[in-house]
């Protein structure tokens, strides 16, 4: 006899009629005159009927025994479910490949901690597997988005000697006869050399916080993309961050039904995200606003997580926040030549409560400001000569920004915590699986 080749489940669609073989591992198996196992191979789910009629005998008594993620194979013929037209298995045969004893995770409720300890077999969820395929697709998007765009992908280093986000949320570690490296906080520095070679640049990689905050938001590695571009400033990091955005929205709406079926996700403030102009305020007018909506935030503070949400909960549009005021941001950002106590910095929040997804804005130009401003900071001169360099040497207005891809995730799938957008998430207190 020769054995068929196997085929998937995303294919069966196509296949009604033929005779297939599957192999996958068993969601659920319910055991009546007629058998149903639910199989999930990765690429998709299908019902299997085990009918006595139709199954070989030894094929049916496995059927009657198999227990909750036993691997198999199945062979049968593919029909189309008479209530939901959906493919299903008629099965002919099956086997055994590795067998499963009291899986832990069962379709009873079980609480985040327990699913936690457990990731590595959380994956299998179905729920987990729409959010993660849908991480992939940002992911793709992103590349897609940049590399069509004329961009050149400059990785930037993990292992760093200096902060780019504040010296307080560094991760450190022994390097040699150099000191302490630290785990990056961000690829930005090495970015704006690459300008200067490339024009337009990105990197896309994993980045970390030692942050102490337990929020639905915070991860200590997370992974950012951080596209750079030369002779470019704040309005131009809006646009940019606004064309990607919409971008990726398309793809995920486009190749991601099924997944945002499973997770329930309603598709209309993704669709007005998609069709609107992005909102536009500057820090100023967002602190007013948010008085009035019962925000105890003064002028000069930055936004805490509930402003954020506070102010993006009312809305399904996505909104820029522009022109900060320097204190609280980063050592790099350009003044505002209007007014020298605001940076030239522009965040996006994300709607229905999410808060930032984008963090970016123009570059200071200046090398005494940038001097000035690393000395303020505390920070070691010797440590950014090299992204000095930069301004000396052909230096030109320049701007970027940054998108956390798990902030995008959580926000896109909707989903009340970043710990399901990424497969093994680091935060404070979860180092394991
Ligand atoms: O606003 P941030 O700190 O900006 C930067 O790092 C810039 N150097 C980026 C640039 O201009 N090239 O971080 C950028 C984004 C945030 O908007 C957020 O989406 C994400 O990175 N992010 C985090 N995501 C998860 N957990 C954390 N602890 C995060 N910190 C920042
Ligand atoms: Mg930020």
């Amino acid at each position: 006899m020769t054995s068929q080749p196997f085929t998937e489940v995303r294919f069966l669609a196509g296949q009604v009629g033929e005779t297939v073989r599957l192999r996958g591992w068993v969601r659920n198996a319910r055991t009546s005159k007629t058998r149903f196992i639910d199989l999930r191979d990765g690429s998709g789910f299908v019902q299997c009927v085990v009918g006595a009629a139709e199954a070989d005998p030894e094929s049916y008594e496995l059927a009657g025994k198999l227990t909750q993620e036993s691997a198999i194979t199945v062979t049968g013929i593919v029909q189309l479910h008479p209530k939901t037209g959906q493919p299903e298995l008629l099965v002919k045969s099956l086997a055994l490949i590795g067998g499963s004893q009291d899986y832990p995770i069962t379709p009873k409720e079980h609480g985040t901690e327990f699913l936690m300890e457990n990731r590595h077999l959380w994956l299998r969820s179905k729920r987990q597997w729409a959010i993660l395929r849908i991480r992939h697709t940002l992911v793709k998007g992103i590349r897609d988005f940049f590399d069509g765009d004329g961009f050149t992908l400059l990785d930037a280093p993990i292992l760093t000697p200096s902060a780019c986000e504040g010296t307080s949320t560094l991760f450190g570690t022994e390097y040699f006869h150099e000191g302490m490296a630290f785990l990056s906080q961000s690829g930005q520095l090495y970015q704006e050399p690459g300008i200067a070679a490339f024009g337009k640049t990105y990197c896309f990689g994993p980045t970390f916080r030692a942050e102490k905050s337990k929020t639905r938001r915070h991860l200590t590695e997370f992974w950012m993309v951080e596209p750079e571009v030369a002779f470019a400033h704040l309005d131009d990091v809006m646009a940019l961050g606004e064309r990607m955005t919409k971008f990726l929205i398309q793809r995920v709406l486009e190749g991601r039904q099924e997944e945002l079926k499973i997770l329930e996700r309603d598709l209309a403030p993704l669709e007005t995200a998609l069709t609107t102009t992005f909102d536009r305020m500057t820090y100023t007018e967002a602190v007013e606003k948010l008085k009035t909506l019962g925000s105890d935030i003064q002028w000069g503070e930055d936004f805490g997580n509930d402003d954020e949400t506070i102010l993006m909960n009312a809305t399904d549009k996505p909104l820029w926040v522009h022109r900060f005021p320097k204190a609280f941001k980063a050592f790099y950002m350009e003044p505002d030549p209007l007014d020298p106590k605001l940076a030239l910095g522009a965040d996006l929040l994300a709607p229905e409560g999410y808060g930032e997804v984008i963090g970016g804005g123009e570059r200071a130009s200046s090398l005494q400001y940038l001097l000035d401003q690393i000395d303020h900071e505390g920070l070691n001169r010797a440590d950014y000569e090299w992204y000095l360099d930069v301004r000396k040497y052909g230096g030109v207005p320049h701007a970027g920004f940054g998108m956390g891809l798990e902030r995008a995730v959580a926000w896109i799938c909707k989903l009340p915590h970043v710990r399901e957008t990424i497969p093994y998430p680091r935060m404070m207190g979860t180092l394991r699986p």
